[in-house]
């Protein structure tokens, strides 16, 4: 059994989860509007990974005898004025992951419940993968996006990313 203040926080996060889902979602649908198919494609596998992080901690909450409460999920919005502006909001939204991640452990370790803090690590770790390889995106955007064609050697580089299940599951 885990207290109501992690059951809590540990439902707000799988609202985040599915919201995340959402948000790539509707990014994928902006990028094959635009023909940019490798682009939503990796944005349609996020969303797919988003859904698993969500679902292990529905799981999680379930295994440890204590109560699911799905809140609504608020529809998306993000700037579409460029792959780059829409990347730079990826990684701003995965930052905001990451410190409601953080405010979990805090809480974890706040209530002395260390076998959560140990699960919640899983996702941190996966969030510093996500981090880095969204950096390594916009990185490559910002020396090469303006170029029609390095953007199209971009595009073809996201269509290669196939989904695989999320390691810790
Ligand atoms: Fe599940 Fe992208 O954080």
């Amino acid at each position: 059994m885990i207290s109501d203040k992690i059951r809590d926080i540990l439902n707000e996060q799988i609202n985040k989860e599915f919201y995340s889902a959402y948000l790539y979602l509707s990014m994928s649908a902006y990028f094959s509007e635009i023909g940019l198919y490798g682009f939503s494609n990796w944005a349609r596998i996020q969303s797919k990974e988003e859904i698993d992080h969500g679902m292990v901690l529905f799981e999680y909450i379930l295994g440890r005898n204590s109560q699911i409460h799905l809140a609504q999920i608020t529809t998306p919005s993000f700037d579409m004025s460029s792959p780059l502006a829409v990347f730079e909001q990826i990684y701003k939204h995965e930052r905001s992951i990451t410190a409601a991640l953080d405010s979990v452990a805090i809480t974890t370790e706040g209530e002395c419940d260390l076998a959560t803090r140990n699960f919640i690590d899983n996702y941190l770790k996966e969030q510093i993968e996500e981090e880095a390889s969204v950096s390594k995106i916009i990185a490559k955007l910002k020396a090469f996006g303006a170029e029609k064609s390095a953007l199209y050697l971009i595009d073809k580089e996201l269509q290669e990313r196939e989904y695989s299940q999320t390691s810790f599951l």
